[in-house]
């Protein structure tokens, strides 16, 4: 893959800083933007910047054919089987939001995650269980073992929640395998795509989960989108977390009539210009190919893997194999804060990764880890890149 091509479509990149340029190794919490998704998101505002649903004039059925062209992008980027099974996020936290609030779970019955959650898959689910629905969660480690899940597992369990690719480690879990054995108890399957879109060939059916949620922002989309995927007969059985206007197709003084999914679910005016923008984002990967994606991570990784190993009181989290951790490589550095690691990589050489618990803190509290300095790598990083963040973390490790 040529980054250096890729690098000319990010104005960002041409930044210097104190005369240099900047490492953006962040890409797990936020990626950065290539021109076509702010010239699409432009042309928005520029041409046809009205809204969707509503009005009948020339510039509302504008906007209204790319909201939908923009649905079926999303919906075919992930394998959905129509695009009305893709509703609108800002998101993923809000998908599974969506999903907690709707599904009808009561008291009594349980929902099964992993040890590995971000908040964003746990906390819906403990503020769930104030209401009776019991949380249950299983032992995920480095490597999944089906007997730790099976387990927990029993006729009671209505939703297993679990993460497809770890912000913690970069390590991914057998969706397919989980939905498998979750279906075989009559449970239904959610998935938190955050971080695997954005590197790999999701395609929703042949995972067999029933939900699916991810968000934009991860993967090269502007900031504040997201979708979540619903098997429509779900969908149609679920009425709306926020409704109001365009989620009911009538009311009386005394009720109302939901639309059909999606657009139950998404109430208001929304963010037209954003979900454009987060469909171009999805065909400049396409034509890219996450194939290749996740190849050069795990290329860039090995190179950073290999030229940190032997280090003195270096821990990484996850498996040893770069090959088993995509584009994460997150580090304890023993005798020396986290912060203060992110800090001098940042003031040194312009290296920026994020430092401290990645909103899974639960998992870092159980492991008694107080944090740790995360470098997560995309498409447009380079290998020079990737040597330079070895030769800064060796200085650092020296001054300790
Ligand atoms: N989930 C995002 C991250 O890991 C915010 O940084």
């Amino acid at each position: 893959m040529d980054a250096e091509k890729i690098r000319g479509d990010f104005p960002i990149l041409q930044r210097r800083v104190g005369g240099k340029p900047i490492v953006y190794f962040d890409n797990a919490c936020m990626t950065l933007k290539p021109v076509h998704v702010m010239e699409a998101m432009n042309r928005y505002y520029m041409e046809f910047s009205a809204c969707v649903g509503r009005s009948g004039h020339r510039l509302s059925s504008e906007a209204e054919e790319a909201w939908a062209e923009s649905r079926k992008t999303i919906g075919k980027h992930v394998g959905a089987k129509k695009s009305e099974e893709i509703v609108f996020t800002r998101n993923t936290t809000e998908g599974i939001n969506i999903v907690a609030r709707c599904l009808g779970l009561r008291k009594g019955d349980v929902v099964v995650t992993s040890d590995r959650e971000h908040n964003s898959n746990l906390v819906p689910w403990q503020t769930l269980s104030k209401e009776g629905v019991e949380h249950r969660i299983f032992k995920a480690g480095d490597s999944f073992d089906i007997a730790e899940f099976e387990e927990v597992m029993d006729r009671n369990v209505k939703l297993v929640s679990v993460v497809h690719t770890s912000n913690l480690d970069g390590v991914t879990l057998p969706l397919k395998e989980i939905s498998r054995l979750a279906h075989d108890y009559g449970a239904l399957v959610l998935a938190d795509g955050a971080q695997a879109v954005p590197h790999k060939d999701v395609n929703v059916r042949k995972l067999g989960v029933d939900f699916y949620a991810f968000s934009g922002h991860k993967m090269l989309g502007p900031t504040g989108t997201g979708a979540l995927y619903g098997r429509y007969e779900l969908l149609e059985r679920m009425e709306p977390l926020i409704s109001g206007g365009d989620t009911v197709e009538y009311s009386t003084y005394s009720g109302h009539k939901f639309l059909k999914p999606p657009e139950r679910f998404e109430a208001g005016l929304q963010d037209y210009a954003g979900m454009i923008g987060f469909a171009e984002a999805a065909r400049y990967l396409d034509r890219v190919g996450k194939e290749r994606v996740e190849k050069h991570v795990v290329y860039l990784n090995r190179i950073i893997t290999e030229g940190l190993s032997g280090i003195d009181g270096l821990r990484i989290l996850g498996p040893e194999e770069a090959e088993q951790r995509s584009g994460i490589f997150s580090f304890v550095l023993e005798g020396m804060g986290y912060h203060d690691v992110a800090m001098l990589l940042d003031n040194n050489a312009n290296i920026m990764v994020r430092s401290g618990q990645h909103c899974v803190h639960s998992w870092f509290r159980a492991h008694g880890i107080e944090g740790s300095v995360r470098a997560s790598l995309y498409l447009y990083n380079t290998e020079e890149e990737a040597e330079s963040f070895v030769d800064e973390v060796r200085k650092i490790a020296k001054l300790r």
